[in-house]
């Protein structure tokens, strides 16, 4: 497989805002090994995104993530990558007191998970952070537009910047471009907006309900391939329908223990006629 940078070693945030308006940088989540090694296959960067709250242990919203769930994912992805960038995200309330709160919380997803960048939501309000960060050799890819982490104070998973509110998602983005983040998510934003943001500052956008006019695209991978169900916001293309083949065949696997169709001969292990040595048989 080669890579939009013809490179083969891992990608590096650097390679990525190279990537400015080239080629499509291709991203998805991942949460698992396994996982990780599919997407590692056919993408340029994989996010251990704090959705895994929601799309893995069943909670409300990404609030409830914390940084021992997001070491644990991230070493899970780390042994399935070889060629994407691993970008972990920052889970709510480890990185918006201070700088200093999140470095030492940042250091320590590096350090720990081996990934290359970390991910904060936020716009004006977390430059000096992203400032801060940079200037210490932590790449942070920003977030703005949607927030998830923010869905009290917007009461909901609203479509953000429609109107004169572009005003305030535009100076977001070029707060955090100019604040030093390699790259930028923008969520769920009118297109319109989205082409507007990626023609007006130099790092890659990367759009998840924001247009195909975006440097790049992502989504959660659970999303895209029909695995959680939950939550399916209208940007969530499903490529595949898994969730309901995984039902098909758990109802397929109870059928045929309670007829007794499974375990078959195949499936299930003859005596040994030999005594074994002491002369037990097997
Ligand atoms: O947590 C997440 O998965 C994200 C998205 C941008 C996909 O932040």
């Amino acid at each position: 497989m080669t890579y939009g940078t013809g490179k083969s070693a891992p990608l590096t945030p650097p390679d990525i805002t190279a990537r400015k308006g080239g080629a499509p940088i291709v991203c998805l989540t991942a949460y698992t090994t396994p996982m990780a090694e599919i997407v590692d296959r056919h993408c340029d960067l994989v996010l251990v995104g704090d959705s895994v709250g929601m799309v893995l242990h069943g909670l409300p919203d990404t609030l409830g993530v914390t940084l021992e769930m997001m070491v644990m994912h991230g070493k899970a992805v780390r042994r399935g990558l070889k060629h994407a960038l691993m970008v972990v995200d920052m889970p709510f309330g480890t990185y918006e007191e201070s700088p200093e709160q999140a470095f030492r919380n940042a250091a320590l997803l590096m350090r720990e998970t081996g990934c290359a960048a970390v991910k904060l939501e936020g716009g004006r309000a977390m430059a000096s952070t992203i400032g801060y960060l940079t200037e210490r050799s932590i790449p942070v890819m920003a977030h703005v537009g949607l927030t998830p982490q923010s869905v009290n104070a917007k009461g909901g998973y609203k479509v953000q910047g429609r109107g004169a509110a572009a005003e305030i998602v535009l100076r977001d983005a070029r707060t955090v471009a100019e604040a030093g983040a390699f790259s930028v998510v923008i969520e769920k934003v009118p297109d319109v907006l989205a082409r507007r943001i990626t023609a007006d500052i130099d790092i890659p956008t990367i759009g998840i309900g924001a247009s195909a006019a975006c440097d790049g695209q992502i989504l959660v991978v659970d999303d895209a391939l029909g695995m959680f169900t939950a939550f399916q916001p209208k940007f969530a293309k499903r490529y595949a329908e898994l969730g309901e083949m995984a039902d098909k065949a758990v109802a397929a696997y109870a059928e045929d223990v309670r007829s007794r169709a499974f375990p078959a001969p195949e499936h299930t292990y003859g005596d040994n006629p030999q005594p074994l040595p002491g002369g037990k048989s097997a």
